[in-house]
């Protein structure tokens, strides 16, 4: 059986990409984002999406890129803070995938995103109480569907990559 997949899941700016970056660097496993991949697929930057085409276009193209990604192994996957919205992504995702949640407080996401405008979900005049908001409807969904959970608050990239990598050893992750 060939080697599964890591799957980081949870809020925009939870870190799910820089930690993904370096925890497949470290596992020797190839990292794919799943916005990235729309971006490049699509030519397009994904609040041009939301913009032009509007959520439920890019649900199915982030649908579509779940469903793609979720068919291979060896890899490292950073999903859109959405994807998991989607039972069937869920669903895909697991199929080869070891699920981690990590998780952000309300705080530390909103000093993440505050700056960047390529959040469009997060691109009204209160983007603390919309994360609010998002995260009361996701949070149950994050812990129901991962494998695993990490607190990020106060934590560096390093941190996290390393305990992910603890937990995936201590349940001999590697030898599957
Ligand atoms: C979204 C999160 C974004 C991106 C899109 C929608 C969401 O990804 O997929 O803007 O619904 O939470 P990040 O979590 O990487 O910011």
């Amino acid at each position: 059986m060939g080697m599964r997949n890591v799957v980081l899941i949870g809020f925009m700016g939870s870190g799910k990409s820089s930690v993904g970056r370096k925890l497949a660097g470290e596992l020797g496993l190839r990292f794919v984002d799943t916005d990235s991949l729309i971006e490049e697929r699509t030519h397009e930057r994904i609040e041009e999406i939301f913009r032009d085409q509007g959520e439920e276009v890019f649900r199915a193209l982030e649908a579509q890129t779940v469903a793609e990604v979720s068919g291979q192994t060896g890899q490292v996957i950073a999903c859109g803070g959405g994807a998991v919205l989607s039972p069937r992504n869920v669903e895909a995702l697991k199929r080869k995938g070891f699920l981690v949640y990590l998780k952000a407080s309300i705080p530390v996401i909103y000093e993440r995103v505050k700056e960047s405008m390529e959040r469009p979900l997060l691109n009204v005049s209160e983007p603390k109480a919309e994360i609010e908001r998002l995260l009361a409807l996701r949070e149950r969904i994050y812990e129901r569907v991962s494998d695993l959970i990490v607190d990020t608050t106060d934590r560096s990239i390093e941190e996290i990559v390393d305990e992910i990598k603890r937990r995936l050893k201590e349940m001999k992750w590697e030898s599957e």
